[in-house]
C-alpha cells in the first residue's frame, strides 16, 4: 500500500484493497463475496443506467485514540435503504446483511482508516442497482449490492472554517411529492447543475429552496441545513429533504447540551434572524455556513465572524465528533466497536 498523508485528505476516491458484493436473483440475496476488482460488469440493458434504479449510502468508520475502529449508526443507513429502495421499487438488503456487509469491508481495508490525530476518517459508499436484462420501464428482477470504501478529509475545503453558500433561486433538486426523502442518484443529478453554477460564482454549495412555493429552506446542497437563534437548534421539516443520520443525532445533542430544538418550516426571510447556520451531513459533518447569498434580489445574509465558526456550531461539532472517535461514552447507543 502506498503511503498516504492523511493529514491532506479531501473528500476524494483513495483506491483500497478490496470491495464487498452480493446479488439478489429467484428471490434470495447470495452470501457476500470479496473483490479486488473497481470495476462492475453488468448488463447494458439494467434499470440503474437507463430509469434510475439506484440507492446508495454514505456512512463513516472512525480510528480512536484506543486504535479501535467504530462505525456510526450503521442501522440507521441499512434502514434508510430499506426505505429508498421500497420507494423506488427495488429489492433491498436486510439490516443484518447490510451491516455485515460494512463491518467486512471496513475490517478487509483495515489499514485505510486513518489515524485518530489525522482527523480523517473512513468513508462507506454502500449503493444498490438494478440490473438485468431489461427494455421496459418496470422494477428490475435482479439486483446487485455493492459497499467500497475510501479515506477521506472534509467535504467542503474549509474544513471546520465557514462557507459560502448560494442560494439557488430557480432549479428544483426534488418535487413536492418526489423523492427528495430518499437517497436516490436521479436527486444528485437534478441537483448538479446548481451545485456546479456555485462552484463557478465561488461558493461551495447551492442551498435549494422548497419546489412547490419557493419560499422556504430545504436541501443545503448534499447536507441539511440548520440555523441557532435564541438558545433554539432549528432546521427544517419536509418531504423532500433528506432524513440526515448526522442531523437527527445533532438534534439529539442539541437538547442534551440544553437547546431547544424546533423542526419546522424556515422561510427564506427568516434567514436573517439566525446567529450561526450550519451544513450538516456524513460527509460535511457541520460544515458552518459565514454567509448565504441571494445573487438575484442582491441580498446578503452573514452569521457572526466569516473567519471562525459560531460557539454553537463549535460545541456540536466537537460533541458529535468525540462520540464518533469514542472520546466520551457513546451515552446515546449510536457507535458500534469493531473487533481487533
Ligand atoms: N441531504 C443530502 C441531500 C445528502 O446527500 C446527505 C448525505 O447523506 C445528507 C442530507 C446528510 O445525511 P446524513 O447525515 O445521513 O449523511
Ligand atoms: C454523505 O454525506 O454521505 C453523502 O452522501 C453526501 C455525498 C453525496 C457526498
Amino acid at each position: 500500500m502506498e503511503k498516504i498523508d492523511w493529514s491532506t485528505l479531501s473528500f476524494g476516491y483513495t483506491k483500497t484493497h478490496y470491495n464487498v458484493r452480493c446479488y439478489y436473483k429467484d428471490g434470495q440475496w447470495s452470501a457476500l463475496e470479496v473483490s479486488d476488482s473497481e470495476m462492475l460488469n453488468i448488463h447494458m440493458g439494467s434499470t440503474c443506467l437507463h430509469y434510475g434504479q439506484e440507492a446508495f449510502e454514505g456512512l463513516k468508520a472512525f480510528r480512536g485514540k484506543d486504535d479501535k475502529i467504530r462505525l456510526f449508526r450503521c442501522e440507521e443507513n441499512a434502514q434508510r435503504m430499506i426505505d429508498t429502495a421500497d420507494y423506488i421499487m427495488m429489492q433491498a438488503p436486510s439490516v443484518e446483511l447490510f451491516t455485515e456487509a460494512i463491518v467486512k469491508v471496513v475490517e478487509l481495508n483495515k489499514e485505510f482508516v486513518p489515524p485518530y490525530e489525522s482527523g480523517a476518517s473512513l468513508y462507506i459508499r454502500p449503493f444498490l442497482i438494478g440490473v438485468g436484462a431489461q427494455i421496459g420501464v418496470s422494477p428490475a428482477k435482479e439486483y446487485m449490492f455493492v459497499v467500497f470504501v475510501s479515506p477521506v478529509g472534509p467535504y467542503f475545503k474549509e474544513g471546520f472554517k465557514p462557507t459560502k453558500v448560494m442560494l439557488e433561486p430557480y432549479f428544483d433538486r426534488a418535487a413536492p411529492n418526489g423523492t427528495g426523502h430518499i437517497k436516490v442518484g436521479g436527486n444528485y443529478a437534478a441537483g448538479m447543475r446548481s451545485g456546479e453554477i456555485a462552484h463557478q460564482k465561488g461558493y461551495s454549495t447551492a442551498i435549494f429552496l422548497d419546489s412547490k412555493e419557493k419560499k422556504y429552506i430545504d436541501e443545503c446542497g448534499p447536507a441539511n441545513f440548520f440555523g441557532i437563534k435564541d438558545g433554539t437548534y432549528v432546521t427544517p421539516f419536509s418531504h423532500t429533504i433528506l432524513p440526515s443520520i448526522t442531523n437527527n443525532s445533532l438534534m439529539e445533542i442539541a437538547k442534551d447540551m440544553g437547546l431547544k430544538v424546533e423542526r419546522r418550516l424556515i422561510p427564506v426571510e427568516e434567514l436573517s434572524t439566525f446567529e450561526e447556520a450550519g451544513a450538516c451531513g456524513t460527509a460535511a459533518v457541520i460544515s458552518p455556513i459565514g454567509q448565504i447569498d441571494d445573487l438575484e434580489n442582491n441580498v446578503s445574509i452573514q452569521f457572526g465572524n466569516p473567519e471562525v465558526a459560531g460557539e454553537w456550531c463549535t460545541k456540536l461539532y466537537n460533541r458529535l465528533r468525540a462520540i464518533q472517535y469514542g472520546d466520551e461514552a457513546d451515552k446515546f447507543g449510536w457507535v458500534k466497536v469493531l473487533e481487533d
